[in-house]
């Protein structure tokens, strides 16, 4: 047969030289698996080094797959944070599951876009089922809806783009937010503690970062109820109150009943960003907490946090998601089907800005069906009493100081002997942090509570036990100490 000149495609699954793979994934994981509570927790490095250890230029030619991981190994062996590790207390950093690897194989072998039912039915099924849960979770009736998305500052976003055109109708998406808000000016009202992703969305959205007004927070860094009244009486045009179930900081939770209450008296969306705090509803114990979460209009969580989900998973939920299609519902000449039902003609992208999104529902399917809610709810639950028991043991130290009692599973304090200056303290604390996350053992990120720098343990993670809640009080101790004493000696 002539060729016509066509020259058969390079990746073909049918030529030998790419097909098939002859790599075991299990050789790849298994001694991830075994070393992800291994010391050190991170190796330090800087990036030109490490940028020596891979390919500089696009490469044109074609490698063997086993020197392609051994290269790629080269540097995640060594040079990959451990956040499963007993040890990480950094930000709120997932441990992810030991059934991640296989689902997350799973959906890049499977690469489905799941758009909508047409598009992935399985995918579509999948996803609709565990926004359900999830819902019901909340306390959400059968009206509720959501989406899966990338993460807890898309969800915030999409969340407040919802309560914009909840606040403004539909002329806000054809006329945008100049011409529909005229001279009024449209507020987002949250806490001072709130997450930076509602600045963020606010920039996005052109309501403008100066349009953020956040309210004092009590002691136990909670919103005020009363300082959020004013702010309602205050400004004529609120989009939305943002409330937070566990705030990055320190965990608290806003008094969600009485934030819902004025809400509702004014008319004003709420939205909730339980991105951290989520997860502590899978906890029996801990679910009263939350009391009256389902008031809320919209709820974001992150499932790449307290449920410890491997990345990238968050979930936007509605109470009532039509009001969500009126800003996100399009059409378009590609994307349309012959629609049949309710569930067929669902489409993903009506309730958020993504289109083309991966089969995210799988991981935490297979999850929650291996495991079951309660298993993961008594992890979180044993993640709360290790923070309490490190509130305990900090309180037990006459020179540490607790500045944040854990609320959730993150506890703040301080190495703060008496004969020391406030000014020495700051320095001290940033020094034992840095100093503890070079020896490798435990990591802790660097935050501020009321302008000073804390240690801020966060347990969002399986491993850790009170073991090493005593380990890591006992290093801040000796070096805390070691650093008054090498001053002493000056
Ligand atoms: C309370 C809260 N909201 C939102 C976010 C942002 O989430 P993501 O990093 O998934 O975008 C975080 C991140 O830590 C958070 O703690």
């Amino acid at each position: 047969m002539p060729d016509h000149g066509i020259v058969p495609p390079a990746l073909d699954p049918a030529d030998e030289l790419n097909a098939p793979i002859d790599i075991d994934l299990r050789s790849i994981i298994d001694p991830i698996m075994q070393q992800r509570t291994q010391s050190p927790i991170v190796i330090p490095s800087r990036a030109e080094e490490l940028s020596k250890l891979v390919a500089a230029g696009m490469p044109r030619d074609a490698l063997p797959l086993s020197e392609v991981m051994a290269e790629v190994q080269s540097l995640t062996d060594n040079y990959c944070r451990r956040t499963s590790h007993p040890g990480f207390f950094g930000f709120v950093a997932p441990s992810g599951l030991p059934t991640d690897p296989l689902s997350h194989a799973l959906v890049a072998a499977l690469n489905q876009n799941v758009t909508g039912y047409p598009a992935s039915p399985a995918g579509a099924t999948i996803e609709r089922t565990v926004v359900k849960w999830l819902a019901a979770l909340v306390g959400y009736n059968e009206q509720a809806g959501g989406v899966l998305l990338s993460g807890g500052s898309m969800a915030n976003m999409t969340a407040i783009g919802t309560a914009l055109i909840h606040r403004f109708g539909a002329s806000l998406r054809r006329e945008g937010l100049v011409a529909t808000a005229g001279a009024r000016q449209p507020k987002i009202i949250c806490s001072q503690a709130v997450h930076f992703s509602i600045q963020r969305a606010a920039g996005l959205l052109g309501i403008g970062t100066d349009n953020v007004v956040c309210v004092d927070v009590d002691d136990c860094f909670r919103m005020r109820p009363g300082k959020l009244a004013q702010a309602l009486d205050t400004h004529d045009c609120p989009i939305c109150v943002v409330a937070s179930a566990g705030t990055t900081t320190t965990g608290a939770i806003d008094p969600l009943d009485e934030i819902a209450h004025l809400c509702r008296q004014q008319g004003v969306w709420l939205h909730v960003d339980a991105a951290y705090g989520g997860g502590g509803l899978l906890s029996t114990e801990l679910r009263p907490l939350y009391a009256e979460l389902e008031k809320a209009d919209s709820v974001t969580m992150d499932l790449h946090k307290w449920f410890y989900l491997a990345l990238d998973c968050s979930v936007v939920l509605y109470r009532d998601p039509s009001v969500a299609k009126r800003m996100f519902y399009d059409r378009s000449d590609y994307v349309q089907y012959p629609f049949d039902g309710p569930a067929e003609s669902h489409m993903f992208f009506h309730l958020s800005p993504e289109l083309s999104r991966r089969f995210r529902a799988l991981p935490f399917y297979v999850a929650l069906r291996h495991y079951g809610a309660d298993r993961l709810g008594r992890n979180v639950l044993h993640n709360y009493k290790c923070a309490q028991y490190l509130s305990r043991l900090v309180q037990a130290e006459a020179e540490l100081e607790l500045v944040a009692a854990p609320q959730l599973s993150i506890c703040c304090f301080r190495f703060a002997p008496p004969s020391l200056s406030e000014r020495r303290i700051d320095e001290i604390n940033r020094r034992i942090r840095q100093l503890i996350e070079d020896e490798g053992d435990f990591l802790m990120s660097p935050t501020d509570v009321h302008a000073r720098p804390v240690l801020r343990v966060c347990i969002v993670n399986h491993a850790t036990r009170a073991k090493h809640i005593e380990g890591l009080i006992k290093r801040v101790l000796a070096i805390g100490q070691k650093l008054v004493a090498a001053d002493t000696c000056l």
